[in-house]
């Protein structure tokens, strides 16, 4: 079995690799325009996305090369979102973070708690040294959410994306090993 195929727990959530069934919440959230407002692409309008995008998370769980799962209620089994660790560099022991949630589930702390039972994994079982969040700068509760978790600003990166015809910033993040252990 992959090492990167885990069930995490934390008070409220539970984190575990996506599923066919997911489909429908998967798609809700990425084809709200509000959700992906400041993502690398735009909303999905087929649930094809989806699909692909589940299977494709199985595969990058089973070869190793990234690991998106799914965040659920503990107490109702609702999804609501996905975080994942992904770019996975094994020589330099550190990859990038993301997240999402959809958007009814906005404004109860959430994101904190499933990134930091995510982190945690990371820091612990995956040995990592170094995790990289890239956050568009207008997107104000991401980079309160990595900041809350400890993660520093490291500088601007100009004109990174063009998504729809529009240019947009990276605020680079990263958070460290010894940061992280530091805050325990
Ligand atoms: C990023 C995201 C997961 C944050 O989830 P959330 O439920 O809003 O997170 P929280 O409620 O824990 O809020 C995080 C912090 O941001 C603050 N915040 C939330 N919305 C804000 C806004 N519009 N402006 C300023 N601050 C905001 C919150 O007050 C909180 O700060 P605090 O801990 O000091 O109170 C969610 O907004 C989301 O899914 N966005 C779309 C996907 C996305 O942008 N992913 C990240 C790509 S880099």
């Amino acid at each position: 079995m992959s090492k990167l195929d885990v069930v995490l727990r934390s008070a409220r959530l539970i984190l575990r690799p996506l599923k066919p069934a997911d489909a429908g919440a998967v798609f809700a959230t990425y084809s709200d325009a509000e959700v992906v407002r400041y993502w690398s692409g735009e909303p999905w309008t087929d649930i094809a996305r989806a699909v692909e995008y589940i299977e494709g998370g199985s595969r990058d769980i089973a070869d190793g090369s990234a690991m998106r799962l799914g965040v659920e209620l503990a107490d109702s089994g609702a999804w609501i979102g996905q975080v994942s660790l992904h770019r996975f560099d094994a020589q330099n022991r550190r990859c990038e973070l993301g997240y999402a949630l959809m958007r009814a589930h906005w404004g109860h702390g959430y994101i904190g708690e499933a990134l930091g039972a995510l982190l945690g994994f990371g820091f612990d079982s995956l040995e990592l040294n170094r995790v990289e969040a890239d956050i568009d700068p207008r997107n104000a509760a991401s980079r309160r959410a990595v900041e809350r978790l400890g993660f520093k600003e490291e500088g601007l990166l100009r004109e990174r994306w063009l998504v729809g015809g529009e240019v947009c910033d990276t605020v680079f993040y990263g958070l460290l090993r010894s940061d992280w252990l530091a805050r325990r």
